[in-house]
Order: C-alpha cells, then structure tokens, then sequence
C-alpha cells in the first residue's frame, strides 16, 4: 500500500516537471509578421505584401526592365513577405545563392516572420539538381515549410505562429517544373497552380477585370490560395512592349486601387481576402497600408 502511494506520487511529481520542462523549453513567439494576432492566423488566412520581380531593382529611371527600385533587404524593410523572382534573370545577372543567402541573412536576423518566394522557372532548369542545391547552400532548405500534404488546400495550412515556432517560416513556390516535370520533385519546392491561381498578369486595365488564369490540380478554386497581379503595365506607344511606369505607382498602389481589385477577385475566391498582392515599385504608394486594411490590423 506504502509502495503504492509512493510510486504515485513519484509518476505525479515526474509529470509536473516534465510539463514545466516543456513551459521552460518552448519559447512561443508572441509577434508574428509584426502583430500579435497574426500568430493565431493560419497561413491560407493571411494577406502579404508582394515584390513583383524583386531581383530587378534599379534607381535609374532609364532602366525600363527594372519593376522595382529598392533592393531586397530594403523591400522586406519595408513589409514585403512574398518575393518573386525569374529564375532566369537570377541565374543570369548574379546568382540564385547570393539571392537566397541575402533572404536568409534576414530571416536570421528576422525570426518572428514568415516569409513566401515565389520563382519562375521558365527555361526549364532542374528542380533536384539546380534548384535544391542553392537552396541548401543558402540554408534555406532548413527553414522551409513541407506541407504534410501536397497540395493542401488554403484552409489546412498551420497558424503563422506555429510556422515561426517550428522554425519552418519560408513557403517556396515554383510556377514550372515543380511537379516533377523537371526532374524529381523536391518536397520544400512547392508546385504553384496547385496551390495558388492567379488572375491575368501584365495589366493594362488600372480596373484590374478578375478572372482565373492560371490553375491546376484536382482543388477546387475556392480551396487554392490566391494573389493579386497588381502591377500595371503601359504599352510603349502602341508598340505591345509593355514595361511597368512608376508614374501610376502611387495610384495603383494606392489604398483604394488594391482593395477594389481585392474586391473584383473575391467572389472567384468563395469571398476571402488575396493572399498575396503582389506589386511593382513596392516603395511607392501604401501597399503595406491595404495588407494591414486586409488582415483587419493596424499599424
Ligand atoms: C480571413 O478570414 C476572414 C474571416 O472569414 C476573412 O474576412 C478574410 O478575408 C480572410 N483572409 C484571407 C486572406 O483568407
């Protein structure tokens, strides 16, 4: 009876401090992507803000090709949370590792956010052999997200706080070649349409007309995640060369601007916010202001 009670005890006395152990152990974070109610929010229930091209940033006004004109640490400065970038401009004018190695030194730096890139990869280079590589010499692949299904639909993902206490905070997206149509897929190297539909790109309109133009797999619309192509390119006198003019920046990433076209795409998305809205010169107008507007926050 004796020995009884003291084996109880001794299994109570474990449990408590195996509990405060834990309490002691995990360091919860209480920020997430800068406001506290953000940590509650599953990841398919958020809004961030977008760099379109964000590798082509120049300060020359002569530049044309140029869709931004800060650079990368000034853009996530700034509150972008979605990168996007052609694989085949990084792979030419620099490297893909020095463009990953500049995004890792800040999330190091950063660790309450969650961070979503979003790559082309329309010269068909090789997801396990090019790809993966500079995403494991940049340490990248250390912190990436792997859904436990793939693909899962926007209302399955994790809250952003547990992403930032997993230590799993970057979502890396491919539009091409991820499914296995460039060599074996890499499980942290996520197939875009599955998962994400866009509206059309390169708009001329500044009403932004919403319709699905790029979708894949077998989820339906409402269950894939969504983004906002709000980048508004001018025809060259009437010549089909478009190139974006940070002369309608300030409207186009105006606050109105992006929450009508949020509003022009919402029906298509079963009536939820973008996930992305993704935008040229993300250093003129106030993007971040409609994100916030969006995720019902205030800065
Ligand atoms: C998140 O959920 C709220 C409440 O249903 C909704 O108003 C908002 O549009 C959603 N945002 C996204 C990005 O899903």
């Amino acid at each position: 009876m004796l020995f009884l009670t003291l084996s109880s005890w001794i299994l109570v006395l474990s449990t408590v401090l195996r509990t405060q152990g834990v309490a002691l152990l995990t360091k919860r974070a209480t920020v997430c992507n800068g406001h506290a109610v953000l940590c509650g929010r599953p990841y398919g229930n958020t809004t961030f803000l977008g760099s379109h091209d964000s590798y082509a940033f120049s300060s020359d006004p002569l530049a044309l090709a140029r869709d931004q004109e800060v650079d990368i640490p000034t853009q996530l400065g700034l509150g972008v949370r979605f990168l996007q970038a052609e694989g085949c401009l990084l792979f030419d004018g620099g490297t893909v590792v020095d463009y990953l190695t500049t995004v890792k030194t800040w999330l190091d730096a950063n660790p309450d956010e969650v961070l979503t890139l979003l790559f082309t990869n329309s010269d068909g280079l090789s997801i396990p052999d090019i790809w993966a590589p500079a995403f494991v010499a940049a340490g990248i692949d250390t912190v990436s997200y792997v859904p436990p299904t793939n693909p899962m639909t926007r209302f399955d993902w994790p809250t952003l706080g547990d992403m930032i206490d997993s230590g799993k905070r970057v979502v890396t997206f491919m539009d091409a070649g991820a499914d296995g149509t460039d060599g074996a897929p890499v499980d942290y190297i996520l197939p875009e349409f599955t998962m994400v539909w866009e509206p059309p790109f390169d708009a001329t309109d500044p009403s932004f007309p919403c319709s699905v133009d790029r979708i894949a797999g077998p989820l339906s619309t409402e269950d894939h995640l969504n983004m906002l192509n709000h980048n508004l390119d001018i025809d060259v006198f009437g010549t089909g060369v478009l190139v974006s003019d940070p002369e309608d920046a300030s409207t186009t990433n105006g606050v109105a601007s992006i929450i009508a076209n949020a509003n022009g795409c919402a029906p298509l998305a079963g009536g939820v916010a973008p996930n992305f809205v993704m935008l040229d010169f993300v250093n003129i107008g106030a993007g971040m202001q409609a994100v916030d507007q969006l995720n019902g926050v205030v800065s």
